[in-house]
């Protein structure tokens, strides 16, 4: 998987560029800062994207910037409406993580982690259900589009972590997973918990393009006199944009640019926006050869 995803990246690496330039206008000259995910994610694909950013920011001789996919997400939103509400509460949904956030300024402070999935990401629950229910990959917009004539009631599915003990931010997906598995119609409802005291939450993520999350955000939030805020759906799901926008504003906070021997973390944890992680030493970097990837 990692090694059709790395050389996909490998072909399409100078034409996406090239026709990102085209279509956005500046000249390569006009260029004053190359941001690039390095991680999470594949490691094949990560180190592909990571060389041709280097490759670009030394021919162009200007500043490289490591950014977490997942900061990535939560900027895209500023692309749509501006810069974020600073405390807000982020709720991301993707294909490989849920999590509910406590950001202030995205590229100068730490991440908070009010809840995380014990389980199953959103984008994976969905990913499996539409696997037992003959729906195409990548099963999130197919089950969005059979679902919308539904009925939201029809079947009676678990939902998880409603016990007093239960941690209240945190995430589970398994149960409903396997119950949707056993029944003959797959759907599900989000609770949206928001942290006392903030009055905005902003929901990122490919599964934040599912019609029904959109729509219970915006009646809970209309509910709780929240702000909500959700970028448009060609911004939700992965897009180069949204890590541009962090480099954006990495540049405006005067943040410090990758070193030269920059490196990818498949596996990094979001804590900051900035990713820079340097490789381990050499001696030790093909210990585990049969692992990469
Ligand atoms: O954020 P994303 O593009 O990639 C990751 O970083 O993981 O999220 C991809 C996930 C997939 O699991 C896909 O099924 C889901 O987002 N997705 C949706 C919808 N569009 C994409 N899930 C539910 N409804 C949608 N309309
Ligand atoms: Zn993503």
């Amino acid at each position: 998987m990692s090694e059709i995803a790395a050389r996909a990246h490998v072909h399409a690496f100078t034409p996406v560029v090239r026709a990102a330039l085209d279509e956005a206008g500046p000249a390569p000259s006009d260029i004053g800062a190359v941001a690039v995910t390095t991680g999470p994610g594949l490691s094949g694909a990560l180190r592909v994207g990571l060389t041709g950013a280097k490759g670009l920011a030394y021919a162009l001789d200007v500043p490289l910037y490591g950014v977490h996919h997942l900061a990535g997400h939560v900027a895209a939103d500023t692309l749509e409406h501006g810069p974020l509400p600073d405390p807000c509460v982020v709720l991301i949904v993707s294909g490989g993580h849920t999590s509910l956030l406590l950001v202030r300024d995205l590229v100068r402070d730490p991440i908070v982690h009010l809840g995380d999935t014990l389980d199953d990401a959103a984008g994976e629950c969905f990913g499996k259900v539409a696997r037992v229910f003959g729906l195409p990959y990548p099963g999130g917009p197919a089950i969005d589009r059979t679902t919308r004539e539904g009925d939201p009631r029809a079947v009676a599915f678990p939902r998880p972590l409603t016990g007093p003990r239960d941690d209240p931010y945190a995430f589970s997906f398994s149960g409903l997973k396997t119950a949707a598995a056993r029944w003959a119609e797959g759907h599900r409802c989000t609770a949206l918990p928001v942290a006392d005291g903030v009055g905005a939450l902003v929901v990122v993520g490919g599964v934040a393009a599912n019609s029904r999350v959109r729509t219970l955000a915006e009646e809970r939030c209309a509910a709780a006199g929240i702000t909500l805020r959700v970028p448009p759906l060609r911004l939700c799901t992965d897009n180069g944009a949204m890590i541009a926008a962090v480099g954006d504003l990495l540049v405006r906070a005067d943040g410090e640019p990758a070193p030269l021997d920059v490196s990818i973390d498949p596996s990094a944890p979001l804590e900051s926006a900035v990713l820079h992680p340097v490789a381990r030493h050499p001696a030790t970097r093909h210990r585990h050869p049969a692992a990469a990837g």
